[in-house]
């Protein structure tokens, strides 16, 4: 399989001198054909501007990107009829025209010829269920159906590589994954298409990624696929610690020599809050417990636990995060 999307050494910045931003600083990342392939990061790491370059809605500032072979600095118009962009939140076309409206409008915009456009519209709102609504205006629509229709948007020009930013952002639980599956179905199946998403689920990424990489600060701090990412940590303890209480503020629990990794979830109606805590060391598990006894909090439970995605996040962008920059660069 050849290399899909491809940017070497991009760099993307903003403002002038004391107001510089580094968007992008040296990403080079390469997609091969039918995957898809999630961006990670935190807000600002430079995932959006990433994604605007590729679908040429960006010039950068220094490096290359291609995409399905093409340039899209010097061949944006080829970049163009291949590819379709999803952005998650956004209202996708014209509140005044009813979906089936919209649909046409960018049926023509895309270039297709009537029936085609009439047949593949149809289509899409059966797949995604908002058949009921093809005579409603869209700014009647709620969120989650102006994003199925997003989607649809997206798909009905065909592309071959689909891009989605924050696709599932605002979805309920089962819209967003009736949208992860079509997505999934679509890359794997019906087009065989290529797919770089990005996101802030953690689940969705390790749901549907081939690969993902992990974006700090205009920098890729780790790519794999989540099972290696994951595996990577094995060897890092890792525990789930439950305390009897929602109203502590745990950050005395940071500052343990030894923790490498930390989040904590409150359960406001079982009155126990969940320390995750990464460790280099088993010893420093009774450490944090006896600092749990002095503060006076009731330990309920201390289980080693296996690494998930969001603990491989947590440990290169959260705690540990200078150290793990310093081994990506080394
Ligand atoms: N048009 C712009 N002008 C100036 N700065 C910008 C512009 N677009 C993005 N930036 C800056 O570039 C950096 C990366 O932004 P970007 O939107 O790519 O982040 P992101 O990873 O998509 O974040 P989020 O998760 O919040 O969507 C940020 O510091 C942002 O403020
Ligand atoms: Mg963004």
């Amino acid at each position: 399989m050849s290399d899909y999307v491809e940017t070497i050494n991009l760099c993307r910045t903003f403002g002038k001198k004391k107001d510089l931003v580094k968007a992008l600083d040296g990403v080079s990342i390469s997609i091969k054909e039918g995957e898809i392939f999630g961006l990670l990061g935190p807000n600002g790491a430079g995932k959006t501007t990433l994604i605007k370059i590729l679908t040429t809605l960006l010039l950068p500032t220094r490096g290359e990107a291609y995409v399905g072979g093409f340039n899209v600095v010097k061949e944006a118009d080829k970049v163009r009829k291949i590819i379709n962009l999803v952005s998650g939140g956004e209202t996708p076309g014209y509140g005044i025209l009813s979906v089936k409206e919209n649909l046409w409008f960018f049926s023509q915009l895309y270039g297709l010829n009537s029936s085609v456009a009439k047949e593949r519209s149809k289509r899409l709102m059966a797949d995604l269920d908002f058949e009921q609504y093809a005579n409603t205006r869209m700014s009647k629509l709620s969120t989650g159906y102006k994003q199925r229709m997003s989607l649809a948007r997206g798909l009905l020009s065909d592309p071959k590589i689909l891009f989605l930013d924050e696709p599932t952002l605002g979805l309920d639980v089962l819209t967003a994954k009736k949208l992860r599956n079509y997505v999934i179905d679509w890359a794997k199946q019906e087009r065989k298409g290529t797919v770089l998403l990005t996101t802030h689920y953690m689940i969705e990424a390790d749901e549907m990624c081939d690969r993902v990489a992990i974006i700090s600060n205009g920098r890729i701090l780790a790519c794999d696929s989540p099972q290696v990412l994951k595996e990577d940590l094995r060897k890092t303890p890792i525990a789930k610690i439950e305390v009897s209480s929602v109203q502590t503020d745990f950050s005395f629990i940071e500052k343990v020599k030894g923790i490498i990794g930390y989040s904590e979830t409150r359960n406001i109606q079982t009155g126990v809050t969940h320390l995750r805590v990464m460790v280099n060391d088993r010893k420093v598990f009774a450490e944090i417990e006896s600092k749990l006894n002095e503060a006076e909090l009731k330990v309920l439970a201390v289980n080693e636990t296996e690494p998930t995605l969001e603990d491989v996040y947590i440990r290169l962008v959260g705690k540990g995060f200078e150290e793990a920059e310093e081994k990506a660069h080394a």
